[in-house]
């Protein structure tokens, strides 16, 4: 709710800027008479002008992303003081979220993706309505705030194996689920950093090791920009890149950049990371989880 007001604020903090800048008589411009006060307040997609090469992206941005991520990309915009996490500063070069190794550039459709569908639990909103053309001029426009990509060659974006696990299945996923409870809690340890979901003695006899102080949370971990962030957790939080199963493993394969979150592509196979994403989906709220939902529809599909 806090973070919805908010955006209204930020929303009619990038209009008055917009006014400012579209408003800002230019060369030769002083001397034409006036618009009407009614056409300055009208903000209409349709008046977004686009600049000699056809593009629209500055002015997209100027208009709906400066309030927070800054004029300059800088992520400091007049929004942004109020903001934890605060916005990206798009000038580093460095994503959280992508589907190429961290510190290479993202894919364009990666950031697609996120302007597309926000990024849940945070103040990074959906900009579906936005037109794809504009959405696709903004993906050009914050990618130039970072000049040194153009020298660099393009990085392939890593693996991401199918599914190989019958979501039509219930053998299938609860085999799935129980390999990646395994997988979670003794191979990768993902509760280092997340909550252990087993108790004590059970994880402690897994991995012949005493295991950390209060296991059930979180451990806050210092992120690139010198904040400290909680892993979430899974029966919980909102996971900020995650709309479907694919999202989820995704995110775990890639790790999220700049933050403590490592990329687990070169420690499991395609089915290992597999297993660890049906399982981490079948701890999430009911009403977010895929497996819970498939597990739900089979056994009344069986019960009939
Ligand atoms: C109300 C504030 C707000 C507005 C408006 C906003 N953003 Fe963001 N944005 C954020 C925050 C906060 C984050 C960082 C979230 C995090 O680090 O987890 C972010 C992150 C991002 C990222 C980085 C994702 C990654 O992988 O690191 C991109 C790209 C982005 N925003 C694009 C945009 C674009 C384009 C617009 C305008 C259409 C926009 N944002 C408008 C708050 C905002
Ligand atoms: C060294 C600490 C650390 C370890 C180990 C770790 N994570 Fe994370 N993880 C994080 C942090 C920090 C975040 C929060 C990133 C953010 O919100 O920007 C995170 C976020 C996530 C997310 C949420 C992504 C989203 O879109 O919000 C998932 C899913 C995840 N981790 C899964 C895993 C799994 C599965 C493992 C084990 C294979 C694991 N993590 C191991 C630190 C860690």
């Amino acid at each position: 709710m806090r973070s919805f007001l908010f955006f209204g604020f930020v929303l009619i903090a990038c209009h008055l800027g917009v006014m400012t800048f579209v408003g800002k008589p230019q060369g030769g411009a002083e001397a034409r008479s006036p618009a009407p006060a009614s056409a300055q307040l009208d903000y209409d997609p349709i008046r977004i002008r686009p600049n000699d090469e056809g593009d629209t992206g500055e002015l997209v941005y100027l208009r709906y992303c400066s309030g927070c991520h800054g004029v300059k990309g800088d992520g400091k915009g007049p929004g942004a003081a109020f903001l934890t996490p605060r916005p990206r500063d798009f000038t580093t070069g460095i994503y959280k979220f992508m589907s190429t190794p961290a510190g290479s550039p993202p894919l364009d459709e990666d950031l697609l993706r996120t302007i597309t569908e926000g990024l849940h639990g945070t103040s990074m909103p959906s900009w579906r309505f936005l037109p794809e053309r504009e959405r696709l001029s903004l993906v050009r426009y914050i990618k130039a705030f970072h000049t040194e990509w153009q020298f660099r060659p393009p990085t392939p974006p890593i693996p991401l194996h199918e599914n190989p696990v019958d979501l039509e299945d219930q053998a299938a996923i609860e085999k799935a689920i129980a390999q990646g409870r395994e997988v979670y809690h003794k191979k990768t340890t993902c509760w280092t950093c997340h909550p252990a979901y087993l108790p004590r003695a059970d994880l402690e006899a897994l991995t012949g090791s005493p295991a950390r102080e209060q296991l059930e949370l979180a451990l806050a971990k210092p992120d690139h920009w010198g904040e400290s962030i909680l892993p979430p957790d899974f029966r919980r939080d909102r996971l900020k890149s995650v709309q479907d199963l694919r999202d989820l493993y995704r995110v775990i394969t890639a790790g999220v950049g700049g933050t403590a979150m490592p990329t687990w592509k070169d420690s499991l196979s395609g089915a290992g990371l597999w297993a660890l994403t049906c399982y981490v989906d079948s701890l999430r709220p009911a009403s977010r989880s895929t497996t819970q939902r498939k597990l739900k529809s089979l056994k009344e599909a069986a019960g009939r």
